[in-house]
């Protein structure tokens, strides 16, 4: 516990101008001009990574359209649009993310994705999705998000609102370490830096629990590590769960 706060003190040290720029309100609004650089850079590279799971957990996305065989699909935290690539031809996107700063990115992403047509982009939080009509969707994708969220069991109150009957929630977050773990420590160490350089992103999140908790009907939910293994982000949970 003292070795965990001393390090964490040391970090804090190091980025000690990051904390006087976000005391001064400043940070916030800076990072999130620059986080879609950021994760335009690192999302194709992620995406290689899991690309397998990411083509086997969205293989069966058709089996949630609805009765006239169309997919509404609503994706919280779209960022770059970096799942496109995955969902199947003709189905119907409505895009969130609070920050409106990865429209372009978006926009690109969508040229290169035909097979996909964009029904509306809503600047929104996951937590707060009123735009979007309670049952109005078929699946509700978050990819990397609910480590960010600020309360992630009123995202998943307002993933249940939107599905409707039937329809499924698929997920693919990283997570909390096992608690006896040195890569939970070394999570616990980063996390408060990690916050600043992450827009919000916490490593230590236990999102399963969150999702256990959640009144779902079905829970399909599997722990895999995604590469480097000591990496304090590789731990992470993929699945889908049923409304
Ligand atoms: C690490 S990025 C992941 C982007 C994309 N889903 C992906 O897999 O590449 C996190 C995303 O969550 C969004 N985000 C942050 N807070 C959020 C919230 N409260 N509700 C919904 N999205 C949020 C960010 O704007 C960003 O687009």
């Amino acid at each position: 516990m003292v070795l965990l706060s001393c390090l964490q003190r040391c970090i804090q040290l190091l980025i000690w101008p990051v904390y006087i720029l976000a005391y001064m309100g400043l940070w916030d609004s800076f990072y999130k001009r620059v986080f879609p650089y950021i994760m335009a850079r690192f999302a194709p590279i992620y995406n290689q990574k899991v690309c397998k799971q990411k083509q086997e957990l969205f293989s069966n996305l058709r089996k949630f359209a609805g009765p006239s065989g169309q997919l509404r699909l609503l994706e919280i935290g779209t960022g770059t649009g970096t799942n496109f690539q995955f969902y199947p031809p003709g189905c119907q996107l409505t895009c969130t993310d609070p920050n409106p700063n990865f429209r372009q990115f978006l926009l690109k992403s969508l040229s290169e994705n035909p097979h996909v047509q964009l029904e509306r982009s809503v600047v929104a939080s996951g937590e707060n999705l009123h735009e979007v009509p309670d049952g109005a969707v078929d699946v509700v994708v978050c990819t990397l998000v609910l480590c960010s969220v600020t309360n992630v069991s009123k995202v998943l109150k307002e993933v249940l609102r939107v599905l409707r009957l039937g329809g499924a929630f698929y997920f693919l977050e990283h997570v909390a370490a096992d608690q006896s773990s040195w890569t939970y420590f070394w999570q616990k160490v980063c996390d408060p830096a990690w916050k600043c350089f992450g827009d919000g992103c916490s490593l230590s999140r236990e999102t399963q629990k969150e999702l256990e908790k959640t009144n779902f009907s079905e829970l399909n939910l599997r722990r895999i590590h995604v590469a480097p293994r000591w990496s304090p982000t590789s731990p992470h949970i993929i699945g889908y769960a049923v409304k």
